[in-house]
């Protein structure tokens, strides 16, 4: 069922109060890229010994992916004017969509880059198929120890994060009918 259907019709969003194209293919393009990227970096322990260098180099390769959408996302969120919250949202969210949608912009920054710094001080290079980039740092174990602890634990908070917004998205548009959902998704044709 399209989501406009479960929408009443006087919640359904104006295209003045829906994101528009470019903050919606950066939501979306994230979402996707971020579960790839945390599938693997929860499952590659699991996977045969002999390909883990594969799938480290892999989730470091869509990791920077993320990196650079989410720089491109900021920069095109702060030059386009997001659409307000709808008065219907509540007190609840207008107080605390905003801080959780910064810390998952933040996360989405600080955890590649702690990433970055865990891959090369493990002495790896990365592989881009075409070509290597090989930074020459020794392994040092001082270094990717506590970085490694630190990127897990911070990907475990921006998954925390992203199933309460995703619970929050859910009741916005099953409980209270908002119309919140279908502003990040694409208008049907006809609207
Ligand atoms: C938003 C992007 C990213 C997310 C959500 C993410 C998430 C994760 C997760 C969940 C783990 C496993 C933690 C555990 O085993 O407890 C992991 C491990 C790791 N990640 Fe990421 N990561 C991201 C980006 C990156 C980037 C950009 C790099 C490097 C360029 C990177 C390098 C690593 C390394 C080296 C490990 C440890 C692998 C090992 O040797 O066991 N990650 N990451
Ligand atoms: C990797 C997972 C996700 C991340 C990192 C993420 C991140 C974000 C961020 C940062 C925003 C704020 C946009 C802005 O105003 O700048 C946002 C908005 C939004 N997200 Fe997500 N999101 C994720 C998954 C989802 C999923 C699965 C859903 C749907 C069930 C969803 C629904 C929404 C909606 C409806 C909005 C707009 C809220 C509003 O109208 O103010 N998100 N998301």
């Amino acid at each position: 069922m399209p989501l406009q259907q479960l929408t009443p019709a006087s919640h359904t969003p104006t295209a003045a109060a829906r994101y528009g194209g470019g903050a919606m293919f950066f939501h979306w393009a994230i979402v996707f890229l971020v579960v790839i990227v945390g599938g693997i970096g929860l499952l590659h322990d699991s996977f045969p010994e002999d390909t883990h260098e594969f799938w480290i180099n892999l989730h470091a390769i869509i990791g920077l992916l993320v990196l650079g959408l989410g720089l491109a996302r900021v920069w095109w969120r702060v030059t386009h004017k997001s659409p307000a919250l709808p008065r219907e949202s509540g007190e609840l969210s207008r107080r605390f969509a905003f801080p959780v949608h910064l810390l998952m912009y933040v996360l989405l920054f600080v955890i590649p880059v702690v990433g970055i710094v865990t891959f090369i001080w493990h002495g790896r290079a990365f592989d881009f198929g075409l070509f290597r980039v090989d930074f020459g740092v020794h392994k040092n174990r001082a270094i990717f120890h506590p970085t490694e602890d630190l990127h897990s634990w911070l990907a475990y908070s921006l998954f925390a994060l992203i199933g309460l917004h995703v619970l929050a998205a859910l009741w916005h548009h099953f409980y209270r009918r908002d119309g919140l959902l279908a502003r990040m998704w694409p208008a049907p044709r006809d609207s």
